[in-house]
């Protein structure tokens, strides 16, 4: 395999500085290297993008590599109605599905930015919502939970009760601004999730989710990446509960007012694909994508990356930084990498142009299988 390489650019310890990373307890600042969590093998692994900013009817379908790609094209199905379509928007949300000998278990990750896309796109791709075993929020961003409520209201007699809600800590549920103007952007509705009974699992630390996948726990920041802070959070509760509970805040962050969003709440997805290696979700890559990466093997203990699919975060970072990370991937030797969201163009053009057989192009409805 011939691949191009370019300078590289070392980003030291510039990553979180500031207020934000001053007030986090030292455990999550990645001092403390974590005991690997027994991760299961699976079999075989369908990732589907139910929500994404891409969508393109016309882009064919095949093997890439070891990895099935079906991408649904114009026609859905002989059964999808004629005035419907699939929604592309500024958003994300991933469902997974796993099996392991002849268990099957199904994890939707994120929700996109609205519940018109996402309720649109699953019933047109034909999810089953009444399969799902879990449910993942990777940060408290709306471009992620945007969707979430409505997804609540439209299917909550069909999911199992009790079915969790895996999150990394309180903080996902802070309102937050934006840090450049002071708008809102949106908080979590705590309401529908008590209407659809769902279980919130906070959890700091690496967990399995559906006895099939791991989360992460929180993304140590290191390396060259940064965190750029596009928004800034506020403890409390607003009249209708909704926000954050200061006292479940970590280190002093209920008490600081104004904090600049370093998301030290964010967590990724990962699933051990056996043969094969880690399949790495990311969600959005706030904290770094290559730190991602680097957490979902430490807590897992396999260090062979098999993918990484979702969004990168590059679209606001220059064209070092970019090619940096790129870099970094192939250092890792990541076998597939899929862009998708905020990861944007220059990456993705960068990547056909260095490495375009480690490359997969992903869109609304694209499905990836990954299999031993
Ligand atoms: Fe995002």
């Amino acid at each position: 395999m011939t691949t191009a390489r370019f300078s590289r650019r070392v980003f030291l310890g510039g990553a979180g500085a500031g207020l934000a990373s001053l007030l986090l307890p030292a455990a999550v600042r990645g001092q403390n290297p974590p005991a690997a969590l027994a991760v299961p093998q699976v079999d075989a692994l369908t990732i589907r993008v139910v929500t994404d900013g891409l969508s393109y009817a016309l882009a064919g379908s095949g093997r890439e590599g070891d990895v099935e790609v079906t991408r649904p094209g114009h026609f859905l199905s002989e059964d999808a109605p004629p005035d419907k379509a699939l929604i592309g928007e500024f958003g994300l949300s991933l469902h997974a599905e796993s099996t392991r000998g002849t268990e099957t278990r199904r994890v939707l990750v994120d929700f996109g930015h609205t519940p018109e896309a996402i309720n649109n796109n699953l019933e047109l791709l034909g999810i089953d919502v009444s399969r799902i075993d879990a449910l993942v929020l990777s940060h408290g961003h709306y471009d992620h939970f945007g969707g979430l409520a409505g997804f609540l209201e439209r299917h909550r007699a069909s999911l199992k009760p009790g079915t969790p809600l895996y999150l990394g800590d309180e903080e996902a549920f802070c309102s937050r601004r934006y840090a450049s103007n002071g708008k809102n952007y949106g908080v979590i509705d705590r309401a529908s999730l008590d209407a659809a009974r769902v279980r919130v699992v906070s959890s700091d630390a690496a967990t399995l989710v559906a006895g099939h996948a791991l989360n992460t726990g929180l993304i140590p920041q290191e390396g060259f990446e940064k965190v750029l802070s596009p928004t800034k959070f506020q403890a409390g509760l607003d009249a209708h509960g909704n926000g954050c509970r200061p006292d479940h805040l970590p280190g002093a962050r209920g008490e600081a007012g104004d904090v600049p969003d370093d998301f030290h709440h964010e967590i990724a997805t990962a699933y051990h694909v056996r043969g094969k290696g880690l399949v790495v979700l990311t969600s959005c890559g706030h904290r770094g994508v290559i730190n991602s990466v680097r957490r979902a093997r430490a807590v897992s203990g396999v260090d062979k990356v098999h993918a990484v699919i979702g969004g990168f975060h590059l679209a606001p970072h220059g064209e070092a930084y970019v090619a940096d990370t790129l870099n970094s991937l192939l250092d890792l030797g990541v076998d597939h990498i899929v862009p998708l969201h905020c990861s944007g163009e220059p990456f993705y053009e960068l990547a056909r142009a260095t490495a375009p057989e480690r490359l997969i192009r992903a869109y609304v409805g694209t499905t990836l299988a990954f299999s031993a």
